[in-house]
């Protein structure tokens, strides 16, 4: 059995009903669904490409994020991922009992995760003796541990990925202040995917000075995945030239649209009582976004 659903949002409904029954609740999931529509709508409104920051710290916004976005940000990831083992044939996945640290910047609930794990089950490389060590860092890693931990790795799948070799550690950073990293060792692979609007200024040292320790933090022949909205890549652009400056290498940089519906399709419980057509609660069908990965030269 895989361990994500192809079709993210029936996972969605079945992890809701999951969540339900341990609250303890008597509110039916179509119930739960239409009380979601006005934070949904919220949602919508505020990440249009003129707003620049969100808060994230309501359970039913987080939620929102899910029902929205899930189905095309695992996507992200997984493609860098794919990009990586197309453009160098001794994948760090496979080929090597190395053990490995992926760092998730920026990870809110971590869609990134069901990136790796779909890539990794699909090439078979999840019967691997390689342990995996996943560090997730947000700045409010607190307030999105309970959607990422009923939603995301709750606990049945977490008992599955912890016997396959997989450790997740979550720690609180401000990009916007100095930070640390807890790094017994260094990275293969550092992820940065849909937070530029959150972070990126140009004009702050302590961003760029934070952006020169993560990479500083990555292992020779690691690689940096940066991943976002389409609209955001000359912003991107400037955090690539950044890091050009710190012995990485553009690998890879593309601008797609990827329809993440087909795997995906829409159930009617969804339809009828949260994506009901009206402004602001449309399913998202695309995942336009720039794709960027760097590689660790020396
Ligand atoms: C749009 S979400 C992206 C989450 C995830 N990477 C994805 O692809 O769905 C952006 C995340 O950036 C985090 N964030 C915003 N400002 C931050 C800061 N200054 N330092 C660290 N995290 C921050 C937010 O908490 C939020 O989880």
């Amino acid at each position: 059995m895989k361990i994500f659903q192809e079709n993210l949002y029936e996972q969605l409904i079945e992890d809701l009903s999951l969540y339900l029954k341990l609250e303890g609740s008597n509110v039916s999931i179509e119930e739960f669904l239409i009380s979601l529509q006005s934070t949904q709508r919220d949602l919508w409104h505020s990440l249009q490409p003129s707003s620049v920051s969100v808060d994230y710290s309501e359970f039913k916004t987080q939620l929102c994020y899910l029902f929205r976005y899930l189905i095309i940000y695992w996507e992200n990831i997984y493609s860098g991922l794919s990009k990586i083992d197309e453009h160098r044939k001794d994948n760090l996945f496979s080929k090597t009992a190395k053990n490995l640290r992926i760092g998730l910047f920026f990870c809110g609930p971590a869609p990134e995760i069901i990136g790796i794990i779909n890539y990794m089950e699909e090439r078979n490389l999840l019967v691997n003796n390689q342990s995996i060590e996943i560090d997730m860092y947000d700045q409010y890693i607190n307030q999105w541990r309970l959607v990422r931990n009923n939603f995301i790795i709750n606990s049945p799948r977490l008992k599955r990925l912890s016997a396959l070799g997989f450790n997740f550690n979550s720690r609180k950073i401000d990009f916007s202040s100095p930070i640390t990293l807890a790094n017994p060792s260094k990275y293969s692979i550092c992820c940065f995917q849909n937070c530029i609007n959150e972070f990126w200024d140009r004009n702050s040292r302590i961003i760029a000075s934070n952006l020169r320790k993560v990479a500083s933090e990555i292992d020779i022949g690691g690689y940096i995945i940066l991943t976002d909205r389409h609209y955001l890549q000359a912003k991107g652009k400037e955090i690539i030239a950044i890091l050009l400056e710190q012995n990485f290498n553009l690998l890879y940089f593309d601008v797609d649209e990827i329809d993440c519906s087909r795997k995906s399709r829409i159930p009617g419980i969804l339809s009828q009582n949260l994506f009901i057509g009206s402004d602001g609660l449309k399913a998202t069908k695309f995942n336009r976004r720039f794709l960027c990965i760097l590689e660790k030269d020396a």
